[in-house]
């Protein structure tokens, strides 16, 4: 088990410079399987859910690697339309490459798809989808099958907003034929990244960033560069990090637009911010205020994967708070060891209840989830005496270097063990 340890009670002051975004890169990832050659991810995250996902291409046959943070995917020998159990029942997202498979050869296999454990997470638009554009998927000894003589452009409504199922059908209908028109899609950032991406590997999508999106089929793609852009989430918790800890602290690239829904409610907390000459300067030194309701909600909404972190902050404030989560039904485990630490938190299915307490107390808790271990990161950092969170490994799939982060900013952290062979944490294709 690899923990990290924490000695709370300093108000973090300092820079930080935002890695790439976790959400952005892995459906890129996936979307170089359609081009017989190479793409560059710049500026790629080194996190394990990034390392899972390069694990899977290179068990399907591409090669792969590192310079610096550029990600090198040479997908021109991938022949391996398998998609690996191991790794795949891991990572929910992984399901997407399943629409890459179809799209450059036709058939594709993957066990269902796993991720953090916060809700039930069904891939039921994902796979409607790909139907309606001419695919056969079969049920065979708890694998998913698919076969399609050829992707068929198509009008396709996803009867729910779904950020994976939007891109899912984005990266299926690139080489598919004729023209695909979706509709309702999410409208997150990172599907507007993902079309430019696409985009400029040579595909046509248009409406991104909309309800409506349409892709042109194209026959082929060719060799591209990509610089993956901050991540808002990663960016938001540390400026709760700053505000729990009521300190104060400058994010150098900022995804300012894209954390809009968030510095909403961070004002309201009473957090301050200034952004000059594109940098962030978020002041966190009165951020005491409660949130008299707070909801979830796709995006421009506010995001689900900042309620935990927004929880914790919550947690110290002077006043009764409710966040209601619309998006996955269970996404309050952290509330848990919140409370044994001395938060007030009463949960009602997808409402929650706080009580700011004003004060939190050190004491060994443990990740459960990714965003929900983060939360408890924060929790540890305005704590009273030494907090030990268990099960960093879930951060770990994406947070890029939080310990390194958090003393680079005045905070006290140590990270300790190590991760046991076939941990549930993490996997061994670290490094
Ligand atoms: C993505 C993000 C995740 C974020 C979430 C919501 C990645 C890698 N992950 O996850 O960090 O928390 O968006 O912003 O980008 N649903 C169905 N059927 C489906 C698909 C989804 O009912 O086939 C439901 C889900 O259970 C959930 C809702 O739709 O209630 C939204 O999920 P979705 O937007 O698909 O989330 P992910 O793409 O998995």
């Amino acid at each position: 088990m690899k923990n990290i340890r924490i000695r709370g009670g300093r108000p973090l002051d300092g820079t930080v410079h935002i890695q790439g975004s976790k959400n952005a890169a892995l459906p890129m990832m996936a979307a170089a399987v359609l081009h017989r050659g190479t793409t560059v991810l710049r500026g790629c995250p080194k996190i394990t859910d990034v390392f899972f996902m390069e694990k899977i291409l290179e068990k399907m046959g591409a090669k792969t690697s590192w310079k610096g943070s550029s990600l090198y995917l040479d997908c021109s020998s991938l022949e391996n339309t398998d998609i690996p159990d191991q790794y795949a029942c891991r990572m929910r997202c992984s399901v997407i490459l399943l629409g890459a498979l179809l799209g450059r050869f036709g058939r594709g296999a993957i066990a269902p798809p796993g991720g953090c454990v916060i809700g039930d997470r069904p891939v039921d638009l994902h796979l409607d989808l790909l139907k309606t554009m001419g695919t056969h998927i079969e049920k065979e000894q708890g694998s998913l099958k698919a076969y399609t003589p050829s992707l068929r452009g198509s009008v396709f409504r996803f009867g729910k907003q779904s950020v994976g199922a939007t891109e899912h059908g984005m990266i299926a209908a690139v080489l598919a034929e004729g023209t695909t028109c979706l509709e309702n899609c999410a409208r997150e950032p990172e599907i507007s990244w993902l079309a430019e991406f696409l985009n400029n590997m040579g595909a046509s999508v248009t409406g991104a960033g909309t309800k409506r999106i349409q892709i042109r089929g194209v026959k082929a793609l060719h060799d591209s560069v990509f610089e993956v852009p901050p991540d808002r989430i990663v960016a938001g918790t540390y400026i709760c990090a700053a505000a729990a800890t009521r300190g104060k602290i400058r994010i150098e690239n900022p995804p300012l637009t894209e954390l809009s829904a968030f510095l909403g409610v961070y004002s309201k907390m009473g957090g301050q911010y200034d952004s000059v000459g594109g940098k962030l300067i978020a002041d966190g030194s009165r951020a005491w205020g409660p949130v008299t309701r707070l909801e979830t909600d796709v995006y421009p909404g506010f995001p689900t994967d900042l309620q935990s972190p927004v929880m914790a902050v919550l947690s110290l404030a002077r006043g009764k708070s409710h966040i209601r989560e619309n998006i996955f039904e269970d996404r309050f485990r952290v509330a848990e060891d919140l409370v044994r630490m001395g938060a007030h938190i009463r949960i009602n299915g997808r409402d929650a209840y706080i009580d700011g307490a004003q004060r939190l107390r050190g004491c060994r808790v443990r990740a459960q989830e990714l965003r929900g271990g983060a939360a408890l990161i924060l929790a540890g950092l305005a704590a009273e005496g030494e907090t030990t969170v268990e099960g960093l490994g879930f951060v770990e799939r994406g947070y890029e270097h939080i310990q390194e982060d958090i003393c680079s900013l005045g905070g006290e952290v140590v990270v300790e063990g190590s991760l046991p062979v076939n941990s549930n944490e993490e996997d061994t294709v670290k490094r």
